[in-house]
């Protein structure tokens, strides 16, 4: 069995892509410090795969405890980098935080595999689109100047995987760009878990719909949109999960070479509004919603063109947005009735 490295393996699309490696034979090697996820999702995901899988409490900041790791587990076939800050507002509030952490972790691995053939899946984002100019976004669309400290360290660090591939290291390198991750695992038992108030919109429409919070304000519905609110194009984390282990095989080709960026998404988007509607008609759960004033910094619409990645990673989508609200209600009571 292949071992792979999932950094970031405990949090939210981690965890879901850890059962993904082992429900497609791979032995995954899960990394993290814990600082944006709860020990006990080892537990939870022993109840899913059956076996407690091997687990590392590593800050890959730090250089000697990478130096360690890579000692420890130096027969892996694959890195999937997930391990990174992700909070929009707070990169804004707490850049070098930011930087510190998400590329003082990508050097460090990189350096510490350095030499060996590893394939490597880096986790991206949309955002290093900013607004396209035509949508659906393919993946050669421009990257745009980054809103933000966090999208800056998507766009580096895309960057600094290509440096490294055109070095001549034996690395080989996908980079993976996410368009909107919602949704849980089938059993429920596993799914996203916000630290404080969710900055999100699925999950802040389940805590609102259990009644953790009174509300959800619909930010801006006077965009150039059908409906006036924003559109994404959201994808069920298990689809997601699923691209991950397609992106493993594709660079296990000896006909890849080098580096490729895929976009991960249906290739379909949605509103705000057709969100609400469909948690509620899915769920039967009417939402407490008001409409409120737009968020600074946020993208009107943006959708992915998914072509590249249903022919070169033979990859697409099963699940739409009833399964995304289904799943992520039955997470949200779980979690409800059973805290971490
Ligand atoms: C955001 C980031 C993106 C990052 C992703 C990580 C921005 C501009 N973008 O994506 O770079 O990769 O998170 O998870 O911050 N919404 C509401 N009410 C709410 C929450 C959200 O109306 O309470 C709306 C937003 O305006 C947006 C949509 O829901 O139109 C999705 O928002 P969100 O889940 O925060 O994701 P993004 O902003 O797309």
């Amino acid at each position: 069995m292949a071992k792979i490295l999932v950094t970031g393996g405990m949090g939210y699309i981690g965890s879901h892509t850890v059962v993904e490696l082992v429900n497609s034979g791979y032995e995954p090697v899960i990394v993290d410090d814990l600082s944006n996820s709860h020990p006990k999702i080892l537990e939870q995901l022993t109840k899913i795969i059956g076996y407690k899988p091997i687990f590392h409490q590593v800050d890959l900041c730090d250089e000697k405890a990478v130096a360690n790791l890579v000692a420890t587990e130096n027969d892996i076939a694959g890195i999937i980098h997930f391990a990174a800050f992700k909070a929009v507002g707070e990169s804004v509030q707490h850049p070098l935080k930011y930087y510190r952490n998400n590329f003082y972790s990508l050097i460090n691995l990189l350096n510490g595999y350095y030499g060996k053939s590893v394939n490597f899946v880096f986790s991206s984002s949309c955002t290093v689109y900013g607004q396209p100019e035509q949508l659906p976004v393919t993946e050669d669309a421009p990257v745009q100047p980054a809103q933000s400290p966090y999208g800056n360290t998507k766009q580096v660090a895309e960057e600094i995987l290509k440096d490294m591939v055109a070095s001549g290291s034996n690395y080989k390198v996908i980079s993976l760009r996410y368009f909107n991750p919602v949704g849980a695992h089938e059993s429920a038992l596993i799914g996203e878990l916000p630290i404080g108030v969710p900055q999100n919109l699925v999950p802040f429409i389940t805590q609102t719909a259990i009644g953790k919070r009174e509300k959800i304000t619909v930010f801006g519905d006077t965009y150039n949109t059908p409906d006036g609110s924003c559109i994404r194009d959201y994808i069920h984390v298990v689809d997601l999960a699923k691209a991950h282990v397609s992106a493993l095989k594709l660079a296990e080709k000896d006909s890849f070479t080098g580096y490729d960026v895929f976009n991960l998404g249906t290739g379909k988007g949605s509103s705000v509004l057709e969100v609400i509607a469909a948690f509620e008609q899915t769920t039967g759960v009417k939402l407490n919603y008001q409409i409120g004033p737009p968020r600074p910094g946020d993208v009107e619409q943006v959708w992915g063109d998914v072509t590249k990645s249903s022919e070169k990673l033979g990859w697409k989508t099963e699940l739409g947005l009833d399964v995304m609200m289904s799943s992520a209600w039955e997470w949200e009571k779980y979690i409800n009735q059973n805290p971490l």
